[in-house]
C-alpha cells in the first residue's frame, strides 16, 4: 500500500495550497525511502527508521524549542515519543548519530515552512501507526500523532503560517524554509537509512 500526497485530493488554499504543491515530490521521495508500509516491513526496518528520524528530529527540535515560543502553538517534542518507541524495542538512544545539517531556525519563516513538515507528518503519522500497528503488532508514537487532537493542531498550525505569510510579506520564504527543512531530512536519510 502507498500513500501519495499529490494534490489530487480537495483542494486546499493559502499557503497550505503553495506548501503541499512544493513539498509533494520529495514527500513522495521519503515515503519510499522510509519504507514503512507494505508486506516487506519488518521490525529491523522500523527500528532503523526511528534511529534515524531520532537522529533528526532530536537536535532540530532542541534548536526550535526557542523560537517556537513566537508561535501561539503549544511545543510537543516528538523526539522523545521516537526514543519511547525505540525503548519499547529494547534499544537505546545512547550514542545515535545526529544530523548537523538543519534547516535555519532564525526567522518566523524559517519556523513556519519547519512547523509545516513536522506538524503535517503527524498527520501522515497516524496512517502509519495504524499499518505498523497491524503488521507488527507494535503501538508505535512514530511521527508523533496527537490522537483526536492531530487535524484540530494542524488547522491551527495552518492558521498561524497563513498569518505569518501575511503579516511579514513572507510567503516565499516559508515555502523556502520548508523545502529545506525536507531536504536536509531526505540528505540525512541518505546517509543513516539505507534505501528499499
Ligand atoms: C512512510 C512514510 C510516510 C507516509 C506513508 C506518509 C503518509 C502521509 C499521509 C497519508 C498524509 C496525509 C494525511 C491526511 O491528509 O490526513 C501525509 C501528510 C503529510 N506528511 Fe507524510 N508520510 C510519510 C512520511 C513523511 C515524512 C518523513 C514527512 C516529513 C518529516 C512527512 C510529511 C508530511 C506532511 C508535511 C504532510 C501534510 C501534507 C498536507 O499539506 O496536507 N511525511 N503523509
Amino acid at each position: 500500500m502507498r500513500f501519495v500526497v499529490d494534490g489530487s485530493d480537495p483542494p486546499r488554499t493559502g499557503m497550505h495550497a503553495r506548501l503541499r504543491h512544493a513539498t509533494s515530490a520529495v514527500h513522495r521521495r521519503l515515503e519510499r525511502r522510509v519504507g514503512l508500509v507494505g508486506p516487506a516491513l519488518t521490525i529491523e526496518r522500523y527500528g532503523a527508521v526511528l534511529r534515524a528520524f531520532f537522529g533528526y528530529y532530536a537536535p532540530l527540535e532542541a534548536r526550535l524549542a526557542a523560537a517556537w515560543s513566537r508561535t501561539p502553538i503549544s511545543f510537543v517534542r516528538r523526539a522523545s515519543r521516537f526514543e519511547h518507541d525505540l525503548v519499547e524495542l529494547g534499544q537505546s538512544v545512547d550514542r545515535l548519530p545526529m544530523c548537523v545539517e538543519l534547516p535555519a531556525t532564525a526567522t518566523n519563516a524559517d519556523v513556519a515552512g519547519s512547523a509545516y513538515v513536522l506538524e503535517g507528518a503527524a498527520l501522515g503519522g497516524q496512517v502509519i501507526g495504524r499499518e505498523l500497528g497491524a503488521r507488527l503488532g507494535v503501538r508505535a508514537s512514530l511521527f508523533g500523532g496527537d490522537g483526536q487532537e492531530t487535524d484540530a493542531r494542524f488547522a491551527e498550525v495552518l492558521a498561524w503560517i497563513d498569518d505569518t505569510a501575511a503579516k511579514g510579506r513572507c510567503g516565499d520564504s516559508i515555502v523556502a524554509a520548508a523545502c529545506d527543512t525536507f531536504a536536509t531530512l531526505e540528505r540525512w536519510l541518505e546517509h543513516t537509512l539505507e534505501a528499499r
